[in-house]
């Protein structure tokens, strides 16, 4: 069930159904909050955002209502993950983790979602570049979870980070280029 949530592909079902758009064609390609914002608009940008944060949050959240504790929580929220990136709805294709990832940490640890938001707001801030920005508070979490010895996050924030890194391989080569693409509130898109 975890699997078949995290597949549910918010930004090209959204996309689809009030725009007519398959955001698969447009923009980034991606089917995530950043390029549905880029292609779609705010609003839609910020629905996908839910939904995608939505389905990490009730694979993790659901075990821990049930009293299933240590480790299982965030293995279902691992599994909500694989869903989003490789989605039965969507060829065994999905998005970048990034969302989807953050719903399980909002449910396991919401002070560490609250400080992976504050840096990745941070970092779009100065850059503009939410690929730039996600990739840094996914390692801040492998650090956060370390310092506190939360050694179940540290290890699936690990692996995470290095997925993450992986989807964002064409990013990163466009950062190094400089052609990256911007969103249009940091200081670097307006400098
Ligand atoms: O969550 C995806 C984001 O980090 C980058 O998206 O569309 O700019 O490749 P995009």
């Amino acid at each position: 069930m975890a699997y078949l949530l995290g597949s549910i592909p918010s930004g090209v079902w959204i996309g689809k159904t009030f725009f007519s758009i398959d955001i698969r064609r447009h923009g980034s390609k991606n089917i995530g909050t950043t390029n549905t914002y880029r292609v779609l608009g705010p609003v839609a940008g910020t629905i996908v955002l839910f939904m995608d944060i939505g389905k990490g949050f009730i694979a993790t959240w659901l075990p821990m209502y049930y009293g299933i504790s240590s480790w299982y929580p965030l293995v279902f929220g691992v599994v909500a993950v694989i869903g989003h990136t490789f989605s039965i709805f969507d060829h065994f294709k999905g998005g970048k983790a990034v969302a989807t990832s953050a719903g399980m940490l909002l449910a396991y640890n919401p002070r560490f979602f609250l400080i992976a938001a504050i840096v990745l707001a941070s970092c779009i801030l100065i850059t503009s570049m939410v690929s730039l920005g996600s990739i840094i508070s996914f390692i801040m979490i492998i650090f956060v979870s370390f310092c506190t010895h939360d050694k179940a996050l540290t290890l699936i924030a690990f692996c995470l980070t290095c997925f993450v890194i992986y989807r964002h391989r064409k990013n990163i080569i466009k950062i190094i280029h400089g052609n990256e693409n911007l969103v249009p509130f940091g200081f670097y898109y307006w400098y």
